[in-house]
């Protein structure tokens, strides 16, 4: 799992000074390096507006290092690993700057090297860093490969997603393109389709003969904290659903792709994400938390929601008629990323049980994305020493006790991985970003209406607004935790 190319590597990444780079980026690169997984020569190079030295790059990046990469930190390796990186200043969105920095990268390079850019800076300004890395000469694979990390969010809408696109391509080929979507990198996503696909026994009851309901749940605890100048701008649904939801979504509905390639994954994800149905706005909920509008840098007025719950239908075969209902907010009163798939209830119950059957409880499958990433699936045992009463029993499968504490790396670890090995699998393709903002900008236009649902306020530390609860209510449903025990709900 090592690039083998012997030609040196570059990775640079724009927007170094700030928070990404030292938190996750760095630290993942430094991971790759101690598990000797770097190309054989590289060199990691931080552009930003603000002069620093080297030297206090590196003493920075340690810091982040020590910090965020676990317990795997060696002051040796360190030592080892410091002298790859390099810090460069200049304003990207300056032609100028951008040929001082091919200059500064030529300087280390030979005519063979490879580039991987990554752009961690505010995401108004990809147009013009794209544009500027084409009329410098810095996208041409000449010699060696070039490929961009283009981090989210990609566009705000599908008007601009669409445009972003245009000009992307105007300087890269669609094949040096990665559009990063962390919750893709996650050890627990990339295993939905291991579990399903690797195994017989769970894909023959993966359908709407079945399935009663999927939920799909990413709450946090966290607030806005100091991202709120973005965050309300954007919302819950550009912040979660657009990306990360509903990419979780697709790992779960998607059908078997014929091989694990990236085109192959990538069309199956399209062909599902665009069975979608229109969303019922009726369907909708949205929420902001209890004193969002106090917060720095927020409207006083702000409407913008911090919370939101919907239900969605996938007009195919294998799905027609199941609800999908999906849930994500901030200021929840638990952090957890899990889907939950309900199986029908028995057609015929011989066992003489009270009120038709409802005693039992449906078997349950809980995907638990995070944390205490895992499995649980939950099903009805005799309870002992009774006549015909039940209880609902789990059997659990936890990463933890398998395969060891420190098994599952850090998302941003695989992902810039697969990109230096050229494997855009696990990356948002061109269509597939435009599918997935065609999902969501109908229902922020359908917000806009005066008939849309209005937004509620909801207690911290909640599980979100009441109305979350009778949108499935209408259906005889509710939200469940399937890999919370029952203390931690
Ligand atoms: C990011 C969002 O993409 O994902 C954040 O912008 C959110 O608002 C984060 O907090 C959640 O990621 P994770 O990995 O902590 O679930």
């Amino acid at each position: 799992m090592r690039p083998e190319s012997n030609s040196p590597t570059s990775i640079v990444i724009f927007g170094a000074s700030g928070d990404l780079t030292h938190r996750k980026l760095v630290p993942a690169l430094y991971n790759l390096f101690q598990k000797n997984r770097m190309p054989q020569q590289f060199n990691i190079i931080g552009n930003a507006r603000s002069p620093m030295s080297h030297e206090a790059f590196r003493a920075h990046m340690r810091t982040g290092a020590q910090t965020f990469s676990g317990d795997t930190f060696d002051s040796a390796k360190w030592d080892l690993f410091a002298p790859h990186l390099w810090y460069h200043a200049g304003d990207a969105t300056k032609p100028d700057d951008m040929t001082l920095l091919q200059e500064f990268l030529a300087e280390r390079e030979s005519a063979q090297a490879n580039r991987l850019y990554y752009l961690s800076v505010a995401p108004f300004l990809y147009p013009t860093i794209v544009q500027n890395l084409g009329t410098s000469q810095m996208a041409r694979d000449d010699g060696g490969w070039r490929r961009i990390i283009i981090e989210k969010p990609f566009g705000i809408d599908l008007a601009s997603a669409k445009t972003l696109n245009g000009i992307v391509h105007s300087v890269f080929d669609e094949t040096q393109v990665y559009r990063i979507d962390h919750y893709l990198g996650k050890e627990t996503a990339q295993n939905i389709l291991f579990f399903r696909f690797a195994n017989t026994i769970f894909e023959p009851i993966w359908n709407r003969n079945y399935v009663e309901d999927v939920q799909i749940t990413v709450a946090e605890t966290v607030d806005v904290g100091h991202r709120a100048g973005y965050y309300d701008k954007a919302g819950v649904l550009r912040d979660m659903f657009q990306n990360h939801l509903l990419q979780l979504l697709a790992l779960v509905t998607m059908e078997p792709p014929a091989s694990f390639n990236a085109t192959a994954l990538r069309n199956e994800k399209v062909k599902v994400l665009s069975a979608i149905r229109p969303i019922d706005i009726q369907g909708t909920v949205r929420g902001q938390y209890e004193g969002y509008r106090q917060a720095e840098e927020v409207a006083p007025n702000s409407q913008t929601p911090t919370y939101a719950a919907l239900r969605l239908y996938i007009d195919n075969w294998r799905w027609q008629g199941i609800p999908f209902y999906m849930r994500s907010g901030k200021a929840l009163t638990a952090k957890t990323s899990q889907i939950r798939i309900r199986f029908r209830r028995p057609p015929h119950l011989m066992f003489n049980l009270p009120e038709d059957g409802k005693a039992f409880a449906p078997n349950t499958l809980s995907i638990c994305v995070q944390p205490d990433e895992g499995m649980h699936l939950s099903f009805e045992a005799k309870l002992p020493d009774s006549n015909s009463a039940t209880r609902s029993v789990d059997m659990e499968f936890h990463y933890r006790d398998s395969f060891g504490k420190v098994a599952i790396p850090e998302a941003y670890e695989r992902l810039l991985l697969d990109a230096l090995l050229g494997d855009a699998s696990l990356f948002t393709r061109s269509d597939e970003i435009e599918v997935l903002w065609g999902i969501i900008d109908p229902v922020l236009k359908g917000w806009e209406t005066p008939d849309a649902p209005q937004i509620a306020s909801y207690p911290r530390a909640s599980w979100g607004p009441e109305a979350a609860d009778a949108l499935l209510a209408q259906d005889g449903h509710h939200w469940g935790q399937g890999c919370m025990h029952e203390d931690q709900q």
